[in-house]
């Protein structure tokens, strides 16, 4: 969508979300920011503030299901949604060993059901309205997937099941609902220097900053690119990955490094 004016952000309080909430911020722009870290929520709402946008920062869980669609709703009926970002999510690994039950399911229920919490409303909010739009458009829904997504990674089974989850379900949502005047875009970044990724303790090939990242993703979500996938060269070494024979690409895959047990909060 080329000038979004209202944005809702999941995980806002910190690395890619806050970084798009502080690009998107501007004097005409209102943001809906959510995470559950009251703190550093409060630090960027102000941040943004400063930039002169108008704000709602929420602490909310996005695996809570009725509160995300109670805020969706709440938003929505102060003004139309032009753009969500469905960003929020947590990652872990088997650095400490297989996967425990609680490990999986938690990465499972934040990063799928999250991101349903949060299309789902917004898709029923965006339907329910006529468009205001000059374009006829009714809004965009932005899911945050990962590289990650392409191919399982030993070292972090869930954490890639997960995106893989919700990249194929926004590729199957953007075609459903082009027709109707919501566009759908997944995004789907390599390594980038945030909170999640900092404790990572193996080298991460073409690490960005969130900064850049943001602005490329705003970029692209202004162009309503579908598959939003960067770095270029790390999205065809996977894509490739994913393209051999398994039997190729599994004794290489075995003896890389693992995501750490506790990366997810
Ligand atoms: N960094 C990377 O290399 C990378 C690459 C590909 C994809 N991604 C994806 O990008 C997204 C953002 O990751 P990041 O790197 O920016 O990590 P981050 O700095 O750890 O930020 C994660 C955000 O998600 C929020 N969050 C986590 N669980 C939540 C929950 N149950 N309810 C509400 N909010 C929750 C966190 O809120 P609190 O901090 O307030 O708890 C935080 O705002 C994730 O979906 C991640 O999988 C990251």
């Amino acid at each position: 969508m080329r000038d979004p004016k209202t944005i809702l952000i999941t995980g806002a309080s910190s690395g890619i979300g806050e970084a798009l909430a502080v690009e998107y911020a501007k004097h005409d722009v209102f943001l809906a920011l959510s995470g559950r870290d009251a703190e550093r929520l409060e630090a960027i709402r102000i941040r943004c503030r400063n930039k002169g946008a108008m704000l709602d920062a929420r602490v909310i869980d996005v695996t809570d299901a009725a509160a995300m669609a109670a805020w969706i709703a709440e938003i929505e009926a102060q003004r139309p949604i032009d753009l969500v970002i469905a960003n929020a999510g947590v990652s872990a690994g088997t650095g400490g060993g297989p996967e425990s039950e609680a490990q999986a399911r938690n990465v499972r229920t934040i990063n799928v059901e999250g991101v349903m919490n949060t299309v789902l409303p917004a898709v029923e909010a965006m339907l329910a309205r006529e468009s205001k739009r000059t374009d006829g458009k009714r809004g965009q829904i932005a899911i945050m997937s990962s590289l990650a997504s392409f191919r399982g990674f030993p070292g972090a089974p869930t954490y890639c099941a997960s995106k893989a989850a919700v990249r194929i379900y926004g590729e199957a949502m953007r075609g459903e609902l082009h027709h109707r005047g919501i566009e759908v875009n997944v995004i789907c970044p390599g390594y980038i220097r945030t909170p999640l990724t900092a404790r990572n303790k193996f080298p991460m090939p073409m690490l960005m900053d969130a900064d850049r990242a943001a602005r490329k993703i705003k970029r692209a979500l202004r162009r309503n690119r579908g598959r939003i996938a960067f770095p270029l060269p790390m999205y065809f070494l996977v894509r490739l990955i994913a393209g051999l024979p398994v039997r190729l690409t599994d004794p290489m895959l075995r003896i890389l490094p693992k995501k750490d047990a506790a990366a997810g909060k």
